[in-house]
């Protein structure tokens, strides 16, 4: 039997995205699934309906839930939207159960099994499945667009008949995929960059891009290619070397994240009272706190009227044509494999991809690393 896969319109404040795009239906389509979309809900991201040639335009959301056997999103459910998802049903989508432990239970309590994107690992073989990398790289692009618009500086070296302009210094901190795509941009846009890490192997990466690197003598590889938390000692000897760099900066860019960890705080008030008239950071960690100790995730703040600190919040979703056609070609490249001639779904636990993607099911948390994090032992 066909299942009929169910893609609503996203609900949350300030979402544009979308998990679906016209080709990732139309391939779909022609592996026998029944797709559906909720009527207007790609609008936000630009795709009228009509693009969507053989898709299913259904008018409300609990209609479009009622019958669905598998659900694409991009943001976790909410409450209201669980109570329309038929009890058993498949969901795929980012699910940040650190955050949303309500929401967590309820799909256990319904028995959904719950696919969460932010658990597909970081190997070769799962790279085109991987929403972290492909929604990270568009946040660098755009957190440096951010950065460049809110500096009261070119970004380029100018050569003018009033006379020469220097190029920008900008400052990227923490290079893992939001990172090295800032490096890449920023040195397009001509600015001179210099770029830090705690992971020992991204000096190559970042001079590869054309960034100075910056040597602190602080390095903290951890688990599966993350970095690990730094010790206080670590920390003050990153923040004395780091202050020198960013007082010169006019645009500082941060990444810094640790898996299932508050952003570490690397740029004290005092580094930013010590930084240029006119500078600015773009804390692209906001979501998980900042990487400033002043950011105020969400807002932009003007430190006494010499600093402007960006806190932007889902920068992804601010490019939302790009953003929803990588995302919904994630979800499919990590779902399609599991589609049978007959247009059904059939999950195969045996997979090493679907089996660290998977966050619950049969009413139990199944990812190791989650029962880990949170306490879980039985
Ligand atoms: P992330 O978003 O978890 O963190 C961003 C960066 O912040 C990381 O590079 C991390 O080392 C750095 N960081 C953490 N604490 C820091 C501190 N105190 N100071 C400075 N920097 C700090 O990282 P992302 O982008 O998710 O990448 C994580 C890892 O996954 C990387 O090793 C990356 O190469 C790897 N990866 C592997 C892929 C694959 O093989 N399929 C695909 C994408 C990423």
């Amino acid at each position: 039997m066909p299942i009929r896969l169910a893609v609503p319109n996203e609900i949350a404040p300030g979402e544009r995205r979308i998990a679906l795009e016209p080709g990732v239906a139309k391939r779909l389509i022609a592996m026998g699934v029944e797709v559906c979309m909720e009527k207007g809900a790609a609008l936000s991201a630009h795709f009228p309906d009509e693009a969507f040639e053989g898709v299913k335009i259904i008018n409300t959301a609990e209609e479009l839930y009622r019958d669905a056997d598998l659900i694409f999103k991009v943001q976790p459910p909410t409450m209201a939207e669980l109570d329309m998802i038929k009890d058993g049903a498949t969901i795929v989508g980012f699910m940040e159960p650190h955050k949303n432990k309500d929401i967590t239970h309820r799909m256990c309590e319904k028995q959904l099994v719950t696919l969460a994107m932010e658990l597909v690992p970081r190997i070769s073989r799962a790279q085109s499945m991987d929403a972290l990398s492909s929604q990270a790289a568009i946040a660098g692009y755009k957190g440096v667009l951010m950065g460049a618009d809110l500096a009261s500086v070119f970004f380029p070296m100018l050569t003018t008949a009033a006379g020469t302009i220097r190029p920008a210094k900008v400052i990227v901190i923490g290079a893992g995929v939001a990172g090295l795509q800032a490096i890449a941009t920023a040195k397009r846009l001509g600015a001179v960059v210099e770029a830090y890490d705690v992971r020992s192997a991204t000096r190559e990466q970042c001079e590869s891009l054309g960034a100075k690197f910056i040597d602190t003598g602080v390095s903290a590889d951890g688990e599966g290619g993350y970095a690990r938390e730094l010790t206080e000692d670590e920390k003050q000897q990153q923040m004395d070397v780091l202050a020198k760099h960013i007082a010169l900066a006019d645009v500082v860019i941060t990444t810094a994240a640790i898996p299932g960890k508050p952003s570490p705080k690397i740029i004290s008030k005092e580094m930013v009272a010590n930084m240029k008239i006119g500078a600015v950071i773009v804390d692209l960690a906001s979501e998980g706190g900042g990487n400033c100790e002043l950011t105020e995730p969400g807002h932009t703040i003007d430190f006494e009227s010499r600093v402007t600190i960006h806190g932007p919040l889902n920068v992804a979703s601010q490019t939302p044509v790009h953003a929803s056609e990588m995302y919904a070609k994630n979800l499919f490249n990590l779902i399609s494999p599991f589609i049978t001639e007959t247009g059904d779904l059939e999950l195969d636990w045996n997979d090493e991809v679907l089996a660290k993607s998977v966050l619950l099911c049969e009413g139990v948390v199944k990812s190791t690393r989650i029962r880990r994090d949170e306490g879980i032992t039985q």
